[in-house]
């Protein structure tokens, strides 16, 4: 799992987790007090899914974020946190928090930081609490401290040391600064907050929604990871939508390049013997079968390649599809300026092609046309004869990147 982490109120060191594409558009996730980023992980799943980016911290005192020695966890504290990974990402994330989380995000954007964010979502975080039930929540997590010392993943002195009541009162004074979208989730069944107290509080807000998660009491990721995950993805998709990229006839050639990207490849290293009889090759995916009877495949290269004029000119050609264990190969044969047979085990096929060795599979062919293809030239070939390992996986290229086959 890939961990970053950032450096929050007076140096603390907080940990986060983060899965999906830094490109796509990203979810801040901020567990409750009391709970760790464990919580999000059927959440985690279905936001990568859904094509989002995202970043799940351990609160101060919580998980594998320091337990600062000083004890501060106090709300300015904890939103000092917030604010200095905020200020450190690439972009301002959707943030998905949890009750403790929820009301040090509603303080955090509330006060000053309204740009940091593009859309709240607050999660089991209720915006009223009488003393006698929060007290007993207290209670309840100091029990468990007492019985599992020195094995609970959060530091028991936070509950002392954040003031709930004066939060929920900073909370109550400010949310209507927050303009972006919100969401406001709670359990139908939940018995620290009652309905028509959350659809009060939500008309703070300018631009809130208010959804309940059927049969589920507080901790709705918990009891209905299935109905929350939904509630959460719809409002994502109807309120901060993904950018989804175009390209129109016109446009930069490298949304072109990213839309034909989308097509999943495995990876061929094209190769042939110049005039002096040297190996030449160069990496290509844009390989294509094209017919059985007779047997053709093609190849496109571009009219800057420098193994282009061997290729057009020689009489037969080959393509080397290569495994997994093949990448650095596939570097090699894409690089200029070395000698990249040098280095990568190949011999010479019936028909006087380089054959890479080892590759899954290699195939020899002679010319069969050329076609004038833009900026590439189109070598259709006739296979000759096709070598192949069938127990060996591929070395796949799908959006600009490397990828290997998963089985589910
Ligand atoms: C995964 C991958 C796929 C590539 N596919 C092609 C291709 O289909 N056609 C092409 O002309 N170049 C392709 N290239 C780029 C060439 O391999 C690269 O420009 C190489 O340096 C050309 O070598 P040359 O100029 O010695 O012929 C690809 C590169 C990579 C990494």
């Amino acid at each position: 799992m890939p961990i970053q982490e950032y450096t929050g109120f007076a140096g603390a060191k907080l940990q986060a987790e983060v899965q999906g594409w830094p490109e796509d558009p990203a979810v801040l996730l901020l567990h409750g007090g009391g709970q760790t980023r464990e919580m999000w992980k059927p959440a985690v799943e279905s936001l990568v899914q859904a094509g989002r980016y995202v970043i799940s911290v351990d609160l101060r005192g919580h998980g594998e974020s320091d337990w600062p020695e000083d004890g501060r966890y106090d709300l300015d504290a904890y939103v000092g946190d917030l604010k200095a990974i905020l200020s450190e990402l690439g972009s301002r994330p959707v943030i998905v928090a949890a009750s403790l989380g929820g009301w040090i995000a509603s303080v955090a954007l509330a006060e000053d930081g309204e740009h940091l964010a593009t859309g709240l979502v607050l999660v089991d975080a209720p915006p009223e609490i009488d003393a006698q039930k929060a007290r007993k929540v207290s209670d309840a997590l100091k029990k468990r401290a007492e019985t599992d010392p020195g094995n609970l993943p959060w530091d028991v002195r936070f509950l002392d040391g954040f003031d709930v009541q004066s939060t929920l009162d900073r909370i109550s004074k400010s949310a209507s600064n927050i303009k972006m979208p919100v969401l406001f989730v709670r359990g139908a069944l939940s018995e620290l907050t009652g309905h028509e107290v959350a659809a009060r509080f939500i008309e703070n807000f300018r631009n809130a929604e208010f959804a309940e998660i059927k049969e589920s009491r507080h901790l709705v990721t918990e009891e209905r990871a299935d109905l929350f995950n939904a509630t959460l993805l719809d409002f994502l998709e109807r309120r901060v939508p993904r950018f989804t990229p175009e390209y129109r006839s016109g446009s930069d050639a490298r949304t072109l390049r990213d839309a034909l990207g989308c097509f999943a490849t495995g990876v061929t290293v094209v190769t042939g013997m110049n005039g002096k009889q040297e190996p030449i090759g160069l990496t290509a995916n844009s390989f294509t079968s094209v017919s059985l009877d007779p047997p053709l495949l093609l190849v496109c290269i571009a009219k800057t390649a420098g193994s282009l004029d061997t290729l057009t000119a020689s009489e037969h050609f080959g393509v080397n599809v290569l495994h997994i264990g093949q990448q650095g190969i596939s570097n090699t044969f894409a690089k200029p300026g070395q000698d990249r047979f040098a280095s990568t085990p190949w011999q010479r096929g019936d028909h006087d092609v380089p054959l890479l060795a080892g590759a899954l599979a290699n195939f020899e062919c002679r010319q069969h046309e050329i076609a004038d293809g833009g900026d590439h030239v189109i070598i259709v070939g006739e296979v000759l004869r096709a070598k192949f390992e069938p127990r060996r996986d591929p070395l796949l290229y799908f959006g600009g990147k490397y990828r290997r086959l998963h089985f589910a």
